[in-house]
């Protein structure tokens, strides 16, 4: 009988598979449980993979390394997908990837199985991910195979005894890690509906969020977070901490009408604190340490990167090339930053850094200016020259009213058009 590792999370889709893939694919059951942070029973979970059949079953604690080798450089990057979601689940899943390959050639595996849905991003970001690593195993999404409904693998899971979901059993799809929290499916189907309070697990309602604000530094070397209030912390406690107090204040949420890649449009809602924070932080320090054209340049590969992770493209070759570029982009970008929580919202209230490029004699307008005033003079001449090399040859005898006219896009009718419309 061959083996399978399955990537399990203890929930109801994967519990069921392990049943499942022994009678429908013949196949020997592993499975493999990733702690990336979130608050789970481990051993418990562990105890359910192997009372529902499983052969053996891991539980990898890959919190430093999803830090260190996801969370950190997707920070760095600047990694927002669509400009608000902070990719938690994406990152997460070409690490979980990579466990289930090393236990798969530590237990002689061939197949590596996971209980994605046809329709989400994860199951490309799962196969793309595996097949990086090890083209030879074959992936098997049985879930997806068969489109099991979630009525069917609740009759199949009483048939075989398989510990069911405690009836307080959420009506949405979660996935956590310290990274964040995504909440699917249920009452956020509905755009229009705000989410219920339920769907938050991590952020107290703004409105319910303490009266007074609450003030946090956060220091960074290298564009990585290495300290709050002056307190070193390593990256697991760092980010765990700031889930806390952040959440508290309810800032983290995220509330998005998302493009799949598979090219659904779905409305998903997000819990991200630390993230939030720290990308607002982060972002902070790069002002005053990056020069205008790398600003301008890392935010077109910030974009470019976070599509990437969304797509399940981490281990590719393009995001190894501007990795590179990222991590170069970071050597000066050290200091702290201030930040204030405050019902909802997170505000940066200061900044410095080691080496920031703001220069006070640069930018005062009160003494001790030591801008060249006169310099400015020769700059515009030149910088405006096209410009008025323009108005001489193609806006003769216009009028000001038309220009003014022919500025916010009024070409059709502008010369001479006396109309109004
Ligand atoms: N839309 C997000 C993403 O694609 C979150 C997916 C959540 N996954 C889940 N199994 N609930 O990254």
């Amino acid at each position: 009988m061959e083996t399978v590792v399955l990537a399990y999370s203890g929930g109801l889709d994967t519990s069921v598979l392990i049943p499942w893939l022994r009678e429908r694919y013949d196949l020997d059951v592993v499975t493999v449980t990733a702690n990336l942070g979130s608050e789970q029973d481990l051993p418990a979970i562990r105890e359910k993979a192997l009372r529902t059949g499983a052969r053996e079953a891991f539980v990898e604690d890959a919190r430093d390394q999803f830090v260190q080798f996801f969370c950190w450089p997707a920070l760095q990057a600047g990694a927002l997908y669509e400009g608000v979601y902070p990719l938690g689940t994406a990152l997460a899943r070409p690490l979980i990837a990579k466990l289930l390959v090393d236990v798969a050639h530590r237990v002689g595996a061939t197949v590596v199985a996971h209980g994605c849905t046809g329709k989400g991003n994860d199951q490309v970001r799962f196969d793309v991910a595996v097949s990086a690593l090890d083209p030879s195993l074959r992936i098997i999404a049985p879930v997806r195979e068969h489109r099991m409904r979630r009525d069917e693998e609740l009759a199949y899971a009483r048939e075989h005894s398989i510990p069911m979901p405690d009836d307080g059993s959420s009506p949405f799809s979660i996935d956590e890690n310290l990274w964040g929290r995504s909440i699917e499916a249920g009452a956020l189907e509905d755009p229009w509906m705000e989410p219920p309070e339920d769907a938050y697990a991590w952020t107290a309602a703004p409105h319910e969020a303490p009266d007074r604000p609450q003030e946090v530094e956060i220091e960074f070397t290298r564009g990585i977070p290495v300290a709050l209030d002056g307190e070193p912390l390593d990256g697991v406690d760092l980010i765990a901490r700031l889930n806390r107090v952040a959440g508290a204040h309810g800032v983290g949420r995220v509330d998005h009408i998302e493009n799949r890649l598979i090219g659904i449009k779905s409305r998903e809602v997000y819990e991200a604190p630390a993230a939030i924070v720290l990308h607002a932080a982060h972002g902070e320090v790069e002002k005053l340490t990056l020069s205008r054209d790398q600003a301008r340049f890392k935010a077109k590969v910030a974009a470019e990167i976070a599509d990437l992770i969304y797509n399940g493209l981490w281990f590719s070759a393009l995001h190894q090339d501007l990795a590179v570029y990222v991590a170069s982009s970071q050597r000066f970008v050290s200091g702290t930053v201030r930040v204030r929580l405050y019902k909802g919202t997170v505000r940066v209230t200061g900044r410095r850094a080691t080496h920031s490029l703001y220069d006070p004699s640069l930018a005062t307008y009160g003494i001790g200016d030591r801008f060249d005033h006169r310099a400015a003079e020769g700059f515009i001449q030149l910088f405006g020259l096209p410009l008025r090399t323009q108005a001489h040859i193609q806006w003769l005898g216009r009028s000001s009213e038309e220009i003014l006219r022919l500025s916010a896009g009024d070409a059709g009718r502008v010369p001479g058009s006396e109309g109004r419309g």
